[in-house]
């Protein structure tokens, strides 16, 4: 194994306060003989000062460019656009790139020949565990952020989740009973509102059905969805076959279905979301109304948790990147390499951009004849 360096940024996404790795991994790395470059003000807003990363080892380095220097990058978010000309061939990046929902990155990555491994397609005796710590965070989110946006002063029909003597409580539905659709329905059921889970997988239905953690569940079928859809209060998104985009659960015209001031938060917008009528947002401005329902659709709802979130994401990340270091091929980092010298490799990825060049197809950048 030889030595590399490894560059932790900050992040620039909006209002991302994140950083990949904690002072105590840092010092793991940096312990196997690794050189670990972190930007400055990098872990503030999760807690970190500049003196901690540099008790643990790390050098500081001010400019983003000497940062993306280093022979593998690991980050938070996807790269955003200010950060695409910092590509270059020889690059190892390791962060959540959400691909199918980002057509200009991922041809930038093919492009530039960087290799891209995504937190989010990393499987293990079929789990996802790069991407549940902030699943987790982001479902735990959105019961509070769902019961919010109900509040009239956000906005919302004025319906609180749990209710009150003598009125039911509000309609919870969630699309998808994976780590983040399970963490928001026990946050609504804590608030005590009536809630219902939804997905295609009968097993899980069946495992939360058991353990109580939905009040009713419902397998996906269009015509089911919309008739549960009408009734809601509160619509969490959370679907996902990764690698891929989300599935379209939730149709506009269910949408359009439901009462004004009915909220969705659309979870899975970041793998360009399960709910027809949602779109992107920001942390900045969280919310827009389509057919008179709140949509909070944010691609980084665990930014907002940087503490909490940078020691969930860390502590994943952490041994995985000490697998990279040793040997991108070896075990641990089955599914993560998305894009390799220039191709698409993750077959789902390679799915949905079937005109760029992917590993098992031939290099659509050739000029033919
Ligand atoms: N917006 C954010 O800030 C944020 C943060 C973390 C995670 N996420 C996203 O939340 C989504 C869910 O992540 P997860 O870790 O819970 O995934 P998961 O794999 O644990 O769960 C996904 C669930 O969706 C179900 N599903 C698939 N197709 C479906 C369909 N057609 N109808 C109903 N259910 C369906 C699957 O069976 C599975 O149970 C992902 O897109 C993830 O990237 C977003």
């Amino acid at each position: 194994m030889s030595a590399r360096t490894v560059g932790i940024p900050t992040e620039v996404k909006d209002h991302e306060e994140r950083v990949a790795l904690t002072p105590a991994a840092v010092a793991s790395v940096v312990a196997r003989g690794h050189r670990v470059l972190v930007q400055s003000a990098a872990g503030i807003g999760a807690g970190f000062s500049d003196g901690d990363f540099k008790d643990a080892g790390a050098e500081l380095v001010g400019d983003a460019e000497d940062v993306w220097a280093a022979d593998v990058v690991v980050k938070v978010k996807e790269p955003q656009r200010s950060e695409y000309g910092l590509f270059r061939d020889g690059l190892t990046l390791f962060t959540y790139l959400h691909l199918a929902a980002e057509p200009e990155l991922t041809e930038a990555l093919v492009r530039t020949g960087v290799d891209a491994y995504a937190y989010e397609t990393l499987t293990d005796r079929g789990l996802l565990p790069l991407l549940a710590p902030m699943s987790e965070i982001a479902g735990r989110a959105a019961a509070i952020i769902g019961a919010n946006q109900l509040s009239a002063a956000s906005g919302g029909s004025g319906t609180l989740l749990g209710g009150a003597a003598g009125v039911p409580p509000a309609k919870v539905l969630v699309i998808g009973l994976g780590v983040a659709g399970t963490m928001a329905a026990r946050g609504a059921r804590g608030l005590d509102a009536h809630v219902t889970g939804i997905d295609v997988d009968l097993q899980r239905l069946y495992d939360h059905h058991l353990d109580g953690t939905v009040d009713a569940t419902q397998i996906s079928e269009a015509a089911l969805v919309a008739a549960h859809v009408r009734e809601a209060d509160l619509v969490v998104g959370a679907a996902l076959v990764p690698g891929a985009r989300a599935p379209t659960v939730v149709t506009e015209e269910m949408v359009a279905s439901m009462r004004p001031g009915a909220v969705v938060v659309d979870l899975a917008i970041d793998q360009g979301g399960c709910i027809e009528t949602a779109r992107p947002t920001t942390l900045s401005e969280p919310t827009y109304t389509a057919h008179g329902v709140l949509h909070y659709c944010v691609t980084n709802v665990p930014g907002q948790f940087p503490r909490t979130a940078s020691a969930a994401l860390s502590a994943a990340v952490g041994p995985r990147l000490l697998r990279l270091l040793d040997d991108p091929e070896g075990p641990g980092l089955t599914g993560a390499a998305n894009v390799l010298g220039g191709r698409i490799v993750h077959p789902a990825v390679a799915a949905t951009f079937p005109d760029l060049p992917h590993r098992d197809g031939p290099d659509t950048t050739t000029p033919e004849g």
